[in-house]
């Protein structure tokens, strides 16, 4: 990691163009109206990160869904993880005796989706899957089971549809990697 003192130019290369997500997207989302059918799933996504994803997500799903957001992280501003999770915004909805989906960007430690699952899993949750964008593997400490997987990727910091940089570069349409 680069001192704070230092100024660092990242030059972004893309890693995953436009029409290859929207393409992906629609493949996950096929596969929750088969896997859901007759149910009706309460998406739970993990702000910030998350919102592009399921905003796509969820229009591309033909069943009925609900949605609902918990604010959860295990990042400070830096590319680091902080190591621990804080929760600054719970879900809304009752969980109790529903089919739950977390709506996650990407997972790399793994440290977020395992402290949200538990949280919600003590609710009484009846079933509870995992969607993410990408699946990073490089610096995994928890084991996590991605159920639907959009991208899995070896290493690299991300940005774009959605994810960010210090707040920076959530609206491109496509995923690219930042490189000094
Ligand atoms: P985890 O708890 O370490 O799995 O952290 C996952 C969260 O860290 C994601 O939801 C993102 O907000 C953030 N994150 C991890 N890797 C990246 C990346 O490559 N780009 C942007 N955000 C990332
Ligand atoms: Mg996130």
């Amino acid at each position: 990691m680069v001192g704070k003192d230092k100024v660092r130019i990242l030059k972004k290369e893309v890693l995953i163009p436009e029409a290859a997500i929207q393409r992906r997207v629609r493949e996950i989302a096929d596969q929750i109206s088969d896997d859901y059918r007759g149910d009706e799933p309460i998406l739970v996504g993990i702000l910030k990160g998350s919102i592009i994803f399921m905003a796509d997500l969820m229009r591309a799903i033909r069943i009925p869904v609900k949605m609902d957001f918990i604010r959860a992280a295990s990042y400070g501003s830096e590319t680091q993880s902080s190591g621990t999770v804080r929760v600054t915004k719970d879900i809304e909805l009752p969980v109790e005796g529903k089919s739950i989906i977390l709506i996650e960007d990407i997972v790399d430690s793994g440290l977020t989706l395992t402290y949200v699952k538990k949280l919600l899993e003590g609710r009484g949750a009846a079933s509870l899957r995992i969607c993410a964008l990408i699946d990073k593997s490089e610096r995994r400490e928890r084991e996590v089971l991605v159920d639907y997987c959009g991208f899995q990727i070896q290493e690299g910091f991300l940005v774009g549809y959605g994810l960010d940089c210090n707040e920076e570069y959530r609206n491109l349409p496509e995923i690219c990697v930042l490189r000094e």
